[in-house]
């Protein structure tokens, strides 16, 4: 399939819902978070694939603002297995030129998380392959919610007018500011919604559901997921005669 693919065609950003590890491991007849631990290799192999391929930013949802509400057991497990999660794979990112950034409410994070997350960071900073996102304790009216705080604080002072407020003033109070917005969403699981992810910079991004669930989830389903993009019409509001003029 990769085969297939248009390399000239490439979305620079792909964004992904990473869903279905509690159902994974309830099908076996085990506990939630034995998913949560199989995902980290649909981690690791869609991130190896996307840097193979010179995808320029592949953002993943790892823990959003309502996962909080979870039972605390599974919450404890799931920043156990970020952290070592993060250890175990720095080496992986160097090994692949892989830069790791984060977004979200990073201070919210265990302090070990956010030392951990912090390391990574620095370690992997001066890669120049694949950007890795993660959001954590992400959600995006958290996000646009802080975006409007900082313009309204800058507005009040004076350093803003009203009338300065545009679209691009927005994206660049956002925590994504220097990232593009993803022309690709992929959703696992088969579930049909957005969650509360990236609101704003999903505007006009194509979306793909496939109903694998997250810990099966492998480079064959990205390289799906990336022909089905190739195969869209992006008309942005135009009509079809006006893309293909
Ligand atoms: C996604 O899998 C991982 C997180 C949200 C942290 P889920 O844990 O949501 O799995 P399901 O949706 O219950 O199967
Ligand atoms: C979305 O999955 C959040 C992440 C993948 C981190 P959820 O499983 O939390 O979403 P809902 O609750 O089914 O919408
Ligand atoms: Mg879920």
């Amino acid at each position: 399939m990769k085969e297939k693919i248009n390399t000239e065609k490439l979305p620079l950003h792909i964004a992904v819902i990473m869903d279905g590890n509690g159902r994974w491991a309830k099908k076996q007849g085990a506990m939630r978070v034995f998913g949560h631990r199989n995902a980290v290799k649909a981690v690791r192999d869609t991130t190896e694939a996307c840097a193979e391929l010179g995808i320029k930013y592949l953002t993943l949802y790892a823990f959003s603002t309502e996962n909080w509400s979870r039972p605390q057991a599974e919450v404890n497990a799931l920043m156990e297995l970020l952290v070592s999660t993060i250890r175990s794979e720095t080496e992986t990112l160097m090994k692949n030129n892989v830069r790791l950034l984060a977004i979200g409410d990073i201070q919210n994070l265990p302090k070990n998380c956010q030392k951990e997350l912090a390391e990574a960071i620095e370690i992997t900073s001066k890669n120049t392959g694949l950007s890795l996102v993660l959001a954590l304790s992400y959600s995006g009216r958290w996000e646009i919610t802080e975006a409007i705080k900082q313009i309204s604080t800058k507005v009040a002072s004076g350093e803003l007018s009203v009338n300065e407020i545009t679209d691009q003033v927005i994206s660049q109070h956002l925590t994504t500011k220097n990232i593009p917005d993803p022309e690709l969403l992929i959703r696992t699981s088969g579930e049909m919604r957005i969650s509360n992810f990236l609101l704003w910079q999903i505007a006009y991004t194509e979306i793909f559901i496939c109903d694998t669930l997250w810990p099966d989830f492998r480079r064959e389903h990205l390289y799906e997921a990336i022909l089905a993009y190739q195969q869209r019409e992006r008309r942005f509001g135009k009509i079809s005669e006006q893309v293909n003029a």
